[in-house]
């Protein structure tokens, strides 16, 4: 049983009385299982009462190289020596601009956001402004953040029939769901049949290369590349969690299919608050007030953007990630921990799976394949919450969904991890025995 010191009791009684539902809205677990983070370091996050967890939601995503890495760490402290943010376009953002477009395919110009949120939403305003049409398509179940356009069917209350799409927040105007259509994740014909319906409306199709935890399958990127082109539709990838992840170029380089813009966020920031949109130049150029036209001309301000602090913690990332063995060891781990949990799960006959990319991924319980939104609502949520509640038991930290694996986690930690999904899965199984 973890133990909980009267400090941290009293600061998660804190932490339910000023922050709505205690938390910052990202990760919101029962209160048992619920801690307050005191600090990291490598693979290991730290709570008040000093328990200490090998973790795997690694911020979400930026966190490749591990919590507080030195190289990070240095380049930071010497930077904010010199200044914190500007306003005005400092060394260390042209820098990494620089390194976005020589990593990333599609990238000619890069405007920088602060966070990956924005950096969508900017993608979806400029392809607009480009087209000069309003309409844009998604797939169901996608996310691309917290803005209006990004929270339309993901995750729909109701399943309609394609390509509605349903506003998922409260908030959310419903005028915007005359503004997004949404098509099936992987199915490629019906994507195809949607958007050749409705091309002349369309302003930009945005897809997660790597949905969630579900893969394109063979054909699928492709074809919307094809399709999108056919059309003169500007193609998004929002490479928010792929990017940086999958491969130094992201999922497009991973996937030899170049987009037209790019969202990106989470890695190339370091752990700060960065994110960018990065493209053609000729659809970039919406931002340039000697270029664009003034009909097409994209306001965009943010007293943060390319903050220097983030740019320097971005550059001293991308500088670790391009060293020899990187990915392959990010790769490995993740691949390693997958069969693990695949073995268990098979031995056990509990009716789950990996889904994802080996450098994020998932277990779903379920036995159906998973191409789509849909396909992953036959999934088991009870037995997966119980499965992190437990793992955290452990002393393995996941969050709510997904495993990222990070360049920190060491083979010591990938064999305990191991050993705790086998204590783990037994445990499941026993109480879907129990329940049975
Ligand atoms: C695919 C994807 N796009 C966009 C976002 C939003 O990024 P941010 O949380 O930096 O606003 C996320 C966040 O997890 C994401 O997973």
């Amino acid at each position: 049983m973890v133990k909980r010191t009267e400090e941290e009791k009293r600061l998660l009684e804190k932490a339910f009385r000023f922050l709505p539902g205690g938390s910052l809205g990202n990760v919101m677990f029962s209160n048992d299982d619920s801690f307050i983070v005191k600090r990291g370091q490598g693979s290991k996050i730290w709570d008040v009462s000093n328990n200490e967890y090998i973790d795997y939601l690694m911020g979400s995503g930026p966190m490749v190289l591990g919590h507080s890495h030195p190289s990070v760490v240095k380049a930071v402290l010497n930077a904010i020596e010199n200044g914190s943010t500007f306003f005005t376009t400092n060394e260390s953002a042209v820098m990494l601009a620089e390194e976005l477009v020589k990593a990333i395919p599609s990238a000619d110009k890069v405007r920088f956001t602060t966070s990956g949120t924005d950096a969508c939403f900017q993608a979806l305003r400029i392809a607009r402004a480009f087209r000069q049409r309003d309409k844009v398509l998604k797939f169901e179940g996608g996310f691309h953040g917290s803005s209006d356009y990004s929270l339309m069917s993901n995750p729909p209350h109701q399943l309609y029939d394609f390509p509605k799409s349903e506003a998922s927040s409260a908030g959310v105007p419903r005028v915007i769901e005359e503004l997004v259509i949404v098509a099936p994740f992987n199915n490629i014909d019906f994507t195809t049949s949607i958007i050749e319906k409705h091309h002349h409306e369309l302003a930009a199709v945005i897809v997660e290369p790597v949905q969630r935890i579900l893969p394109p399958m063979p054909g699928f990127l492709e074809g919307l590349r094809e399709i999108t082109s056919y059309y003169d539709i500007p193609l998004i990838f929002d490479e928010v969690v792929t990017g940086f992840r999958m491969a130094y170029g992201g999922a497009q380089e991973f996937y030899g299919v170049t987009p037209d813009l790019t969202a990106v966020g989470k890695i190339m920031g370091g752990g700060f608050a960065l994110g960018a949109v990065c493209g053609r130049e000729d659809i970039m150029s919406v931002y340039d007030p000697s270029q664009a036209k003034p009909d097409n001309l994209v306001s965009q301000i943010g007293t943060l953007n390319g903050n220097p602090i983030a740019a320097v913690a971005g550059l001293a990332t991308l500088k670790e990630l391009k060293k020899e063995g990187t990915y392959e060891y990010l790769w490995q781990i993740g691949r390693e921990l997958r069969d693990s949990l695949d073995t268990l799960c098979r031995q056990a006959e509990i009716p789950a799976q990996t889904s994802g990319v080996d450098p994020v991924f998932d277990i779903i319980f379920t036995n159906q394949t998973l191409t789509d939104y849909r396909s992953t609502l036959t999934a088991n949520n009870q037995l997966n919450n119980l499965f992190r509640s437990l793992l955290q038991k452990q002393s393995v930290f996941r969050g709510p969904q997904k495993f990222y694996p990070s360049l920190a986690h060491s083979i010591e930690d990938i064999q305990y991890t191991k050993k705790a999904f086998a204590t783990v899965i037994e445990q499941v199984l026993e109480f879907t025995d129990s329940t049975d």
